[in-house]
C-alpha cells in the first residue's frame, strides 16, 4: 500500500482506472467495428446499389465488432467431464470476453439478405401481426447480434447437424448455414416453418443461397417433430424459436428429446417472452415462458444451462 494514501483512497482510485480502462477499451472497439463497417459498405456497394444507407449500417454495426455477452449459469453439474462439456465450458469463456464479429464475407451475405427482404412490401397478416414482410423482418428477425451468438454455438460445439423451429424468412438458418461452412463442417440444417408467406420467402432466400446440406419442413412443428422421430434424425444443435409460450416449451421440449444427440445444445430463443396481454388464452396461462424454461434446464438430462443477455436460455444434453 503507497504510505500516507488511505486504502478506500487507494481502492477507489483503482476502482476509477478500471473503468476508465473499460472505456478507453469501448471506444478503441467502436472505432474499429467503423472502419469495418466503411470498408464492408464500399463491398457492399461494389455488388449493386445501396437502398438504404442508414438501414445498410445499422445492420452491418450488428455484424462487426466486439459486443458484449453477460451469462448467468443456471445448471451445471459438477463432475461431469464428457467432450461436450469441455468444449461447451470453452465456448462460454469465448462468449464472455465478447461475443466474436462475423466476417466481412459473412456480414456482406448478410446485408444483401437483409436489403432483399426490407425492401418486400407482401402483406403479412396473421393472429399477431398485421403489415409486411419489410417491416416484419426489421422487428422479429435474427439480425447480426443473435446471428453472431448462433455462429459461436456452431463453431465452439462444432455442430455437425442443426434443427430449427421457426424457419420465418431466414435469417437465423442463414447464420447456421455459414457458420457451419466457416466451421469446415458441411452444411446440414433441417428447419420448419408452419406459415405463408414466410414459407415461400424463406424457401426463395435459403434456396439461392445454399445449394447443399438445407432441408425445409413445411408444415405444423409438431407434425415435422414426429415426421423426424420416426426417421431417427439426431441432432447436435436444435435452435427453438416457433412458439414462445411456456406450455410450447415444455411440450417441444418432450418430442425433442429423443432428437437431441448426447451433448447436444438446445438454443431457446426470447425466454422472458411475456403474453400477459393474452391471459384469455388457456395455454399462456398455463405456465410462464421463463418458468418453463426454468423446469427444462431442472430436467436430469441437462448437464449445463445458461442465460444469456436475459433472452437466450442454452441447455447442453448428456
Ligand atoms: C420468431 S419467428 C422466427 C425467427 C427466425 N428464427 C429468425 O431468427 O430470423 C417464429 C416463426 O415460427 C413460426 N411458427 C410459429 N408457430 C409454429 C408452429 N406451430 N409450427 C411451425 N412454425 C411455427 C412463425 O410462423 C414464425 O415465422
Amino acid at each position: 500500500m503507497a504510505p500516507g494514501i488511505p486504502h478506500f483512497v487507494q481502492r477507489l482510485r483503482a476502482r476509477a482506472r478500471r473503468a476508465l480502462d473499460g472505456i478507453f477499451f469501448r471506444l478503441a472497439e467502436r472505432n474499429l467495428a467503423d472502419l469495418a463497417i466503411a470498408r464492408v459498405l464500399t463491398e457492399l456497394e461494389a455488388q449493386g446499389p445501396i437502398r438504404d444507407t442508414a438501414q445498410a449500417v445499422q445492420i452491418l454495426s450488428g455484424c462487426l465488432g466486439a459486443q458484449p455477452a453477460r451469462i448467468v449459469m443456471r445448471a451445471s453439474r459438477a463432475g461431469i467431464d464428457s467432450q461436450a462439456a469441455r468444449r461447451f465450458d470453452s465456448t462460454l469463456r469465448t462468449l464472455r470476453a465478447g461475443v466474436p464479429g462475423l466476417t466481412t464475407a459473412t456480414s456482406v451475405r448478410f446485408a444483401q439478405l437483409a436489403q432483399e427482404l426490407l425492401a418486400d412490401r407482401t402483406p403479412v397478416e396473421n393472429e399477431l401481426y398485421h403489415f409486411d414482410v419489410g417491416r416484419h423482418f426489421a422487428q422479429s428477425a435474427s439480425k447480426g447480434p443473435k446471428g453472431r451468438i448462433l455462429t459461436a454455438l456452431v463453431r465452439g460445439m462444432r455442430a455437425e447437424r442443426c434443427l430449427e423451429l421457426g424457419t420465418q424468412y431466414g435469417a437465423s438458418a442463414f447464420f447456421l448455414l455459414e457458420a457451419q461452412r466457416d466451421t469446415g463442417v458441411l452444411p446440414d440444417l433441417t428447419s420448419v416453418e408452419g406459415f405463408e408467406p414466410m414459407v415461400g420467402i424463406s424457401r426463395r432466400i435459403l434456396e439461392s443461397r445454399f445449394s447443399d446440406g438445407l432441408r425445409l419442413l413445411h408444415g405444423d412443428k409438431r407434425k415435422c417433430l414426429d415426421e423426424l422421430a420416426q426417421e431417427s434424425r439426431r441432432f447436435d444443435l436444435v435452435f427453438h424459436d416457433a412458439g414462445h409460450i411456456g406450455a410450447d416449451y415444455l411440450e417441444d421440449f418432450a418430442a425433442l428429446d429423443p432428437l437431441l444427440k448426447s451433448g447436444a445444445l438446445l438454443v431457446l430463443d426470447d425466454i422472458r417472452t411475456d403474453y400477459s396481454d393474452r391471459l384469455d388464452d388457456p395455454r399462456v396461462r398455463e405456465v410462464s415462458c421463463y418458468d418453463a424454461w426454468r423446469r427444462i434446464a431442472a430436467h436430469s438430462r441437462v448437464e449445463r444451462a445458461v442465460e444469456l443477455n436475459d433472452t437466450i436460455g442454452i441447455a447442453l444434453l448428456a
